[in-house]
């Protein structure tokens, strides 16, 4: 419906060979993952870097007194931190202030009994590993979005294994991106009263827009009485439930879902082949 993701990225050609080198953003450098990586940009002379930690000290590994190289403090969970990191960057780097590379690093699991966890626990796994994610690339688009001399950017969502596969213990940490019964379309009142709609974005208004675009396909889909009946999905499940077979963990519900989830692991699988020697890393496989 809206391909995208369909030409290669190119990282600006004037940032890394011009000395207008590219700005790096790092959540979460103060130790492992996103430490190295803020070591690593630090140590390219053309780069630049925003390194950010819940407790700027801990970025002391870093050098001092280069103006590429600033240390931010920055709490994912909190949106006054997540502007007041984004309002010091703009400050600092004054009128070239831009992003090209997003690191979405901060992150953490949260482990153990599914039952025994609190309502703080779970919801602060949330705060972190989702929403946090989720105020920093906001930002960060629009940053990019609004640079007068460049196209778009680079963001990196370090995910995880654990949301593909499942392992004992993590309930909360898989939830950021796990289902179980995935439906396509049902005609209840998910479209009405179960949906809250995003006041809309001034920049995103165009007809042609994907998100625009697909609320059209919904409307009309709507229009035309599309969609799977609420009895039909209560009639599957119980036949999974009763059948005697393998409860499967994955169950796609409806010709678009079972279509459109095995075209994304066809898809996924020619993604892996092509990034089979990078990913390695070294190491056989
Ligand atoms: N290590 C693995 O095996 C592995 C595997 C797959 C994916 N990952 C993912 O990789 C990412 C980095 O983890 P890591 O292995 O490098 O572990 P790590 O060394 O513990 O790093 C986690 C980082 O996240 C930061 N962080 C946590 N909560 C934050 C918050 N509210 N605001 C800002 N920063 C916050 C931590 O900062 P503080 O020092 O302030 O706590 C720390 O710098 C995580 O998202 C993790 O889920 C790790």
């Amino acid at each position: 419906m809206n391909p995208v993701n369909t030409e290669p990225y190119k990282l600006p050609g004037d940032a890394t060979w011009l000395g207008n080198a590219a700005l790096k953003h790092i959540t979460g450098c103060s130790s492992g993952i996103g430490r190295a990586i803020a070591s690593l940009i630090a140590s390219k002379p053309n780069q630049r870097i925003i390194a950010t930690a819940r407790n700027p000290a801990d970025l002391s590994y870093l050098p001092e007194d280069n103006a590429n190289i600033l240390k931010l403090a920055l709490d994912v969970t909190s949106v006054n931190s997540v502007n007041a990191a984004f309002a010091a960057a703009a400050k600092h780097f004054g009128e070239s202030f831009h992003l090209d590379v997003v690191v979405n690093n901060a992150g953490y699991s949260l482990s153990g009994d599914t039952e025994g966890a609190t309502e703080e626990e779970m919801h602060q796994e949330m705060e972190t590993s989702f929403f946090g994610t989720v105020r920093v690339t906001t930002r960060s688009i629009e940053v990019m979005r609004q640079a007068k001399d460049r196209h778009g950017g680079l963001i990196f969502q370090i995910s995880s294994l654990a949301g593909l596969c499942a392992f004992p213990g993590h309930a909360f940490y898989h939830a950021i991106n796990f289902c179980i019964v995935e439906p396509s379309g049902v005609k209840t009142s998910f479209e009405g009263h179960s949906k809250a709609i995003i006041k809309p974005h001034p920049a995103y208004a165009g007809a042609d827009m994907p998100a625009r675009k697909l609320e059209g396909y919904v409307r009309q889909g709507l229009k035309l009485g599309m969609g799977m009946e609420p009895s039909a999905i209560a009639e599957t499940l119980f036949k999974i439930a009763s059948r005697e077979e393998r409860i499967p963990l994955r169950l796609p519900l409806g010709a678009v879902s079972w279509k459109m989830s095995k075209s994304k692991f066809q898809t996924l699988l020619e993604e892996f082949d092509a990034v089979k020697d990078v990913s390695a890393m070294g190491e056989p496989l």
